[in-house]
């Protein structure tokens, strides 16, 4: 046993890895969790409460045999609602993710910007207060899709990008030519990064807040006093069995670090 900070990252899928992969490339000594919450994926036209809830109860349940020293909330739907009630229960950092509509502001020339998100989170009113706070000078196209969180899901368990059902998906901003920067404001979607550069080859700027967040959590840690003599494995938690493809289960250890898969029973 060795002290060691336990940080849990939390996601509907697989879209918190494009959070995680940057923590864990600034700050690799740490003991990590990850939990995914399969059994209700994807969270996009979720309601709000059940959100809240679900993600409420798997970071309690975590939180019970894995003392957690820092969550990050690596799901842009689930922050834009459960960080309040996450910050009553827990007395530890909680960092969200939420759409960087701030530096692609500052970053577009022409000061058109498209935000990339789930049906959820282009709707919630949070999110347009960050606009409204940070966009004013831009016009900013709002588009919500359930189909790329799928695809992106898809494609890190193992299977092949259906780029024509991608760019259909995105066919709405294919002429908008003076579209400079795009906000990845799902965290499923750096992922597809490449995919959807390829279906809008006018914008010349994605922006993916994974290396911002990976900053701020060792920001945060500079204060955290440890309070778990954590075990050393990397672990990685889900919320429903499933059949997993032996080329997935390999890159979770292989690829991602992850020593174990474990179901969580939240009934229990
Ligand atoms: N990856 C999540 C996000 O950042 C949620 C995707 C989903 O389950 O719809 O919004």
């Amino acid at each position: 046993m060795t002290d060691k900070t336990t940080i849990l990252f939390f996601d509907s899928g697989v879209g918190g890895f494009s959070v995680y992969r940057e923590v864990l490339d600034l700050l690799p000594q740490h003991h990590y969790l990850y939990a995914f919450d399969n059994e209700i994926f994807p969270y996009s036209e979720k309601t709000e409460e059940l959100v809240i809830q679900r993600t409420v109860s798997v970071c309690k349940k975590i939180n019970e045999t894995y003392p957690l020293d820092l969550i990050v909330i690596a799901c842009n739907t689930a922050s834009t609602v459960v960080l309040p009630a996450l910050r009553k229960i827990f007395d530890i950092p909680i960092v969200g993710t939420v759409p960087a509509i701030k530096p692609a502001a500052q970053i577009s020339q022409t000061k058109h910007i498209g935000l990339l998100a789930t049906k959820g989170t282009v709707k919630r009113p949070y999110v347009d207060e960050l606009i409204h706070q940070y966009a004013s000078t831009c016009q900013v196209e709002k588009l919500g899709s359930t189909k790329l969180v799928e695809i992106a899901q898809d494609k890190i368990q193992g299977d092949s990008v259906d780029l024509i059902a991608l760019c259909d998906e995105l066919s709405k901003w294919k002429n908008i030519d003076h579209l400079d920067t795009v906000i990845l404001g799902c965290t499923h979607f750096p992922l597809i990064k490449d995919e959807i550069q390829i279906c809008l080859p006018q914008v010349k700027y994605f922006i993916d807040p994974g290396l911002a967040i990976a900053k701020r959590v060792a920001y945060l840690l500079e204060n955290v006093k440890v309070r778990s003599k954590s075990e050393t494995k990397n672990l990685i938690f889900c919320t429903k069995q499933f059949e997993i493809q032996n080329k997935f289960m390999q890159s979770l250890k292989n690829r991602w670090g992850f020593e174990k898969l474990i179901v969580l029973n939240l009934d229990e």
